[in-house]
C-alpha cells in the first residue's frame, strides 16, 4: 500500500517468486508510472501495479495473503478505514504488516505544524495506543508491535525548521515520535 517506486513491492516479489503475485497500490498516477516503468526495467513480471487509495483497496474481498506498509497509513486521516479495507481484502488467516510513524504523545500546535513535519509524515501521525486500537476495532486480532524506534524531534525538524521553535520544547518532546513496525491477523472465523 503506497508504493512509492514499487521498491517495497519489488522485495516482496523476490520472496513470493514466481509462483506468488504481488498488487502494489498508489494514489497517484505519477507513482503507479513509475512504479511501472521500474518493474519492466528489472523484469519483475509476478509484480502488478493499480491506481487507488488504501481507504478504497482496488482488490476483491478475501484475496490476499498478506498486506504490507512503509510510511503511509500515517499519511490518512481516516485510519479506521484503512484498517477495515485491510480486514476486507485479507483472507481469513492473511496477515499485516505495517512500518509508520506514531506518537507517544500529542504534539504542541507549532511542532506539529512545521513543514518538516509533513515532509517527514509526521503531522498525520496518531497516538500509538489509538492507531493499535484501531486496527483491534477493525476486526484485526492479534495485534502486536514488532519493532519500536524512537526518532527525535530534533531529527524530522532538520536545522532550519527548528529557529521558531524554543529550545526547551523541543527537547520536552525529544521522544514523542516513534518508527514501529506492528503486525496483525485477520481470524479465520469470528468468534
Ligand atoms: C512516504 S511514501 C512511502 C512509499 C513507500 N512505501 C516507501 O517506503 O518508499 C508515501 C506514498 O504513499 C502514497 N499515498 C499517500 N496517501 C495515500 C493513500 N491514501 N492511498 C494510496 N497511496 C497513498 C503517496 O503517493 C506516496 O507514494
Amino acid at each position: 500500500m503506497g508504493s512509492g517506486g514499487g521498491f517495497d513491492c519489488f522485495l516482496a516479489a523476490k520472496k513470493v517468486g514466481s509462483t506468488g503475485k504481488v498488487i502494489g497500490v498508489d494514489m497517484t498516477p505519477e507513482m503507479i508510472e513509475k512504479a511501472r516503468k521500474n518493474a519492466h526495467k528489472g523484469h519483475y513480471e509476478n509484480v502488478e501495479f493499480r491506481l487507488g487509495e488504501i481507504e478504497h483497496l482496488p482488490a476483491a474481498d478475501n484475496s490476499v495473503d498478506l498486506v504490507i506498509s512503509n510510511c503511509v497509513v500515517n499519511l490518512v486521516p481516516n485510519k479506521a478505514q484503512v484498517f477495515r479495507d485491510v480486514h476486507r481484502v485479507l483472507k481469513p488467516g492473511g496477515r499485516v504488516i505495517i512500518s509508520d510513524l506514531v506518537l507517544t504523545r500529542e504534539l504542541p500546535e507549532n511542532i506539529r505544524e512545521s513543514v518538516a513535519m509533513y515532509a517527514n509524515c509526521v503531522a498525520g501521525a496518531s497516538l500509538k495506543n489509538q492507531y493499535l486500537e484501531v486496527m483491534k476495532q477493525a476486526g484485526l486480532q492479534d495485534v502486536v508491535v514488532q519493532k519500536e524506534v524512537s526518532v527525535p524531534v530534533e531529527f524530522l525538524l532538520g536545522k532550519e525548521f527548528t529557529k521558531g521553535v524554543p529550545r526547551e520544547l523541543i527537547e520536552q518532546y525529544s521522544n514523542a515520535v516513534l518508527d514501529i513496525t506492528v503486525s496483525a491477523i485477520k481470524p479465520n472465523s469470528i468468534t
